[in-house]
């Protein structure tokens, strides 16, 4: 089975390692700084973004391992349109409801935990040792680092970045491009775009 992974980074790195649990016996990177970096870790790094787009269908699963959310999101969107079978890849550990859903091009990452009735979007980061509780309902392109946890009947707009170590109240709505401080707690709606800091989440000044 072989995965074509986009973007040569640390987190490309744990999305290899995510991917190799998940039984992708052969991974293949693609970045558009190949020539000057030709392995993370031991996995190729063979040709930029747009031989990527090229060849796209010729993978068994396609993936978008990029930080950045909207160029995440954009480029999965764009793997999708040129043919790609853009998969997500959950970590054997990640425990995962039977009654959520997640759409294509998410990763899922060791000890993370999606319950009930959660639904992440396309493109999502869920990342080590996240929880994502009951009725969530996070849109294309979120990102949730590493030991976050979100409180059940969370909304997150697109593109939201919840910052490492956060945690946020039930029944909240969090606006698409949101930015959650590392170690936040948010106990009150953020408007889309908004940067909050602190224990209570005030917005950055
Ligand atoms: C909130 C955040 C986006 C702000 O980044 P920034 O705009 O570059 O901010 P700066 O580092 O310039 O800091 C600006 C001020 O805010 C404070 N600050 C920054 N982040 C803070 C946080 N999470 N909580 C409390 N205060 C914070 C800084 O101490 C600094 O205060 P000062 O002006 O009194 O010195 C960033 O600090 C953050 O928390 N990012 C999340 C990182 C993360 O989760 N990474 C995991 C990747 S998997």
């Amino acid at each position: 089975m072989k995965l074509a992974v986009l973007g040569a980074s640390g987190h490309g790195k744990v999305v290899a390692d995510t991917a190799r649990a998940a039984g992708w016996s052969d991974i293949i990177f693609f970045d558009d700084a190949w020539v000057g970096k030709r392995f993370v870790t031991h996995h190729p790094v063979v040709g930029d973004a747009e031989a990527l787009f090229r060849s796209a269908a010729e993978f068994d699963g396609v993936i978008v391992a990029i930080g950045n959310n909207r160029v995440r999101l954009d480029k999965t969107r764009a793997l999708i349109d040129a043919g790609g079978n853009v998969v997500s890849v959950i970590h054997p550990t990640a425990v995962i409801s039977e009654s959520s859903s997640v759409k294509q091009g998410s990763v899922i990452m060791a000890g993370a935990v999606v319950q009930a009735d959660a639904s992440l979007g396309t493109a999502c980061i869920i990342n080590t040792n996240a929880s994502v509780d009951h009725d969530c309902r996070l849109a294309d392109g979120v990102h949730v680092c590493p030991g976050v946890a979100i409180s059940g009947d969370v909304v997150g707009g697109e593109c939201a970045w919840f910052g490492v170590g956060a945690c946020v109240r039930q029944g909240l709505r969090i606006g698409a491009d949101a930015v959650i401080g590392a170690g936040a707690a948010v106990v009150k709606d953020v408007e889309p775009g908004i940067t909050v800091i602190g224990v209570p989440a005030r917005p950055a000044s």
